[in-house]
């Protein structure tokens, strides 16, 4: 008997913890399924993925999940996209449908789902802020519009980069109150703080200053593992909770789950099982 195909397409892929995540959530909705790595070589990401996708000696591939750098091209492969995925221009998430290539991007709901339901922190009405303005942020703002915060502030490096972000979001604001902002200079005491930056990549603690965190607000590095450590600790010693992307990571899963087998599977004992082996603290 043949089983439908999954994989993650990137480059790095090997350390994804994608196949288990989904191998958990096959295993636990009994559905029955395959989820690989697919390496794509940088120059080779469209190559790769069709020779993938139409090798159909092991099974019909039915769906992968996009992961760095291609994300951008993800979205362009495909001939139908989801509105997120379309905010966004880049998708995390390939439905392979006999009508084409679905995209969707998933990353920024299972950022919302994460902050609201597993720190339990509802959005309404709170202040945030999202530093970066780069795919991962893009991907974010989407879904943190459509839980009506009362301010939203895009933070970056570049601020011309946070502008034009928040130009193609505007006309979702509503009542929120969206602004792009210098990292340097991006305001005071919000109540949730996101690093979408790839700062923690390089080891830095946080982009902007401290005063952006008011007592007890939410900390949360999109990055998990020793790569999030600088921020979240950075944020603890200035009074905020700090929260890893483990959550949002396992969540954005689920939806995608959700898009190719039409079930919606438990994340928190998915959750739970990551952390014990990552052999993390449990923020
Ligand atoms: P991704 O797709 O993962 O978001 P990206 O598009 O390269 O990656 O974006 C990286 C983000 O991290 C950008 O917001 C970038 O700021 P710039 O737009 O100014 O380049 C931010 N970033 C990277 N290194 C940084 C640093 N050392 N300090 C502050 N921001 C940094």
């Amino acid at each position: 008997m043949t089983m439908d195909r999954y994989a993650v397409a990137g480059n790095p892929v090997e350390h994804s913890r994608s196949p288990a995540i989904h191998a958990a959530f096959a295993r636990q909705t009994g559905q029955s399924l395959w989820y690989g790595r697919l390496l794509c070589p940088l120059d080779a990401f469209e190559a790769t993925l069709r020779a993938f996708v139409g090798d159909r000696a092991e099974g019909i591939v039915r769906g992968c999940n996009v992961t760095v750098p291609f994300k951008f091209d993800a979205f362009r492969l495909a001939t139908r996209h989801s509105e997120r995925a379309r905010l966004a221009q880049a998708a995390n998430t390939l439905r392979f449908d006999d009508e084409g290539w679905y995209a969707d991007n998933t990353d920024g709901i299972g950022l919302v789902r994460d902050i609201e339901r597993n720190a339990g922190v509802p959005l309404g009405g709170r202040r945030v802020l999202l530093i970066g303005a780069g795919g991962a942020a893009a991907g974010a703002l989407g879904p943190l519009l459509a839980a009506r915060p009362a301010e939203l502030v895009v933070a970056n490096r570049t601020l011309d980069k946070a502008a034009a972000l928040v130009a193609s979001h505007a006309a979702l604001a509503g009542a929120t109150r969206l602004a792009a902002a210098p990292n340097e200079a991006c305001g005071a005491d919000y109540d949730v703080v996101i690093n979408a930056t790839a700062t923690s990549l390089q080891g830095a603690a946080s982009p902007v200053p401290p005063a952006v965190l008011r007592a007890g607000a939410l900390a949360l590095d999109m990055m998990y593992g020793p790569a999030a450590q600088g921020f979240l600790g950075w944020a603890t010693s200035h009074g905020a909770t700090g929260r890893d992307g483990l959550g949002m990571l396992v969540e954005q899963a689920a939806e995608a789950f959700q898009l190719w087998r039409g079930v919606r599977p438990d994340t928190a004992p998915v959750l739970a099982t990551l952390r014990a082996e990552l052999a993390l603290p449990a923020r």
